[in-house]
């Protein structure tokens, strides 16, 4: 039974019914198209547009459908066209005339405009969650890790040096900045369409602040249009989640460099590590190597809303179903990556001998070498050349500054002496690096504190 039936004389092919409907995605919006239900029929009851009576009758049958959906008892019907049709539809067969008061001033349009945006702003909430656990397990391991030096890199070279601690803590900025964005979208989304009809609003008495408020949102949207056919939330929500899946890919390539055997900077746990079917020395990254690819989907999904909304004219159009499974899938992968790559953080063994051994042999101090010549009064470029001469000559003997003898750094530039030792000894060099944002641990404690005091749960 379609809710449309009356305009129509011969049966609709099946073939088009499938084509058409949206109850295979779009049943998991029940909860908040009842929520939706409920306000507007209080509205109606509110307004004087329905008897009180009869809106409260609607009211009590949409509580029982919702907790007869919650506990099982009444199956959604997936030959139903979509979930609003599902839901007017039983409510009707249990209240009969009543029920179909409930779409007075209201049309699919407006009703899933709302559901999507209320969808969202749960998904939103159980994302950022899962992003605040990410930071807590970062801060957790930065404190663990604020003076473990290894080296810092530019071109995938060692350049100069940091702390794990410093590292782990550039991905919290990353993510607080997802937060930040995801936020931001779910506060402009946070306007109510209900009311807005099916494209020209009503001539009803509605109140669409009644329905706004009793929803959580702080106002209604201000054109009937616009709030039928806006979707700018799906694709600003699609792009922040894009930039958390960049930033988990980026981690996750270094995550695969990191236990490499050419790195070994950690070990990931046998837990959140697989292993291979036929070489049996094997121990494989696939969390992060899935996390990485799955970053493709999301962006797909970006791609795909942009691509849905770029040539359509107002208000709604069929197309616009299409935006369903697109944000759904960016959600679903998002929770999922951050679901499995938490605890792969939390429990991986880091290998702070090995860090140390990278930074002592790849000259990272180099910079804090010339620095020393520096503050003897040599002018940095003259400083500079000598170090570059003093680096070819520790290669050229298999040493590193710090086992250099004093003979040769003299033989180089007379102003060396004894005190140079100590202006490159890696944990100085770091924790003299005190400038704001800079790796030195004190620092790195600092912001951690920071940054604990922003996480909500
Ligand atoms: N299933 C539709 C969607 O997801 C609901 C709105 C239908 N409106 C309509 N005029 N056919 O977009």
């Amino acid at each position: 039974m379609k809710l449309w039936q009356g305009r129509f004389q011969s049966e609709l092919s099946e073939i088009t019914d499938d084509f058409n409907q949206s109850i295979a995605f779009d049943s998991r919006m029940y909860k908040e198209d009842i929520e939706g239900s409920i306000a507007h029929a209080r509205m109606l009851g509110d307004c004087g547009i329905i008897e009180r009576t009869e809106s409260d009758k609607i009211i009590e049958g949409l509580r029982g459908i919702l907790a007869d959906i919650d506990a099982g008892t009444l199956l959604i019907d997936m030959k139903a066209e979509d979930i609003h049709t599902f839901v007017e539809g039983e409510l009707t067969s249990r209240l009969g005339g009543t029920g179909k008061r409930l779409h007075t001033a209201r049309s699919r349009n407006d009703q899933v405009a709302l559901d999507i945006r209320l969808y969202l702003r749960r998904q939103a909430e159980e994302t950022t969650n899962l992003l605040e656990r990410l930071l807590s397990v970062l801060c957790g391991k930065a404190e663990q890790y604020s003076a473990a030096v290894m080296p810092g890199y530019t071109h995938l070279q060692r350049a100069q040096p940091i702390t794990f601690g410093h590292h782990l803590l550039a991905y919290a900025q990353m993510f607080l900045r997802d937060i930040g964005r995801i936020e931001d979208a779910v506060r402009r989304m946070s306007v109510s369409p209900l009311g807005s009809c099916a494209l020209a609003g009503t001539t009803y008495p509605i109140d669409r602040l009644n329905t706004a408020m009793a929803l959580d949102m702080y106002n209604f949207s201000r054109n009937s249009l616009d709030g039928v056919s806006d979707r700018d939330f799906c694709v600003e929500l699609a792009a922040a989640l894009s930039l958390v899946m960049v930033h988990l890919s980026r981690f996750s390539e270094e995550i695969i460099l990191w236990c490499s055997w050419e790195f070994k900077f950690i070990e990931l746990d046998d837990a959140f590590s697989t292993g291979s079917s036929i070489m049996p020395q094997k121990k494989n990254p696939d969390i992060a190597e899935l996390v990485r690819g799955k970053s493709g989907r999301v962006f797909g999904d970006l791609t795909a809303l942009l691509t849905v909304m770029k040539g359509l004219p107002l208000a709604y159009n069929k197309d616009m179903q299409e935006d369903k499974e697109a944000i759904f899938d960016a959600f679903d992968t998002v929770k999922m990556c951050l679901t499995a790559f938490t605890p792969m953080i939390e429990t991986m063994n880091v290998l702070t001998e090995n860090m140390r051994n990278a930074a002592a042999k790849g000259f990272i101090n180099a910079t804090d070498c010339a620095d020393y010549l520096v503050k003897q009064g040599m002018p940095f470029r003259d400083a500079y050349k000598f170090t570059g001469e003093l680096v070819a000559r520790c290669i050229e003997l298999g040493e590193t500054l710090e086992s250099l003898p004093m003979s040769e750094y003299k033989a180089l530039c007379e102003q060396f002496d004894e005190g140079v030792y100590e202006a490159i000894n890696l944990d100085k060099c770091v924790g003299e690096r005190l400038s704001a944002g800079g790796p030195a641990p004190e620092n790195t404690i600092a912001e951690i504190a920071r940054i604990k005091g922003l996480l909500t749960c």
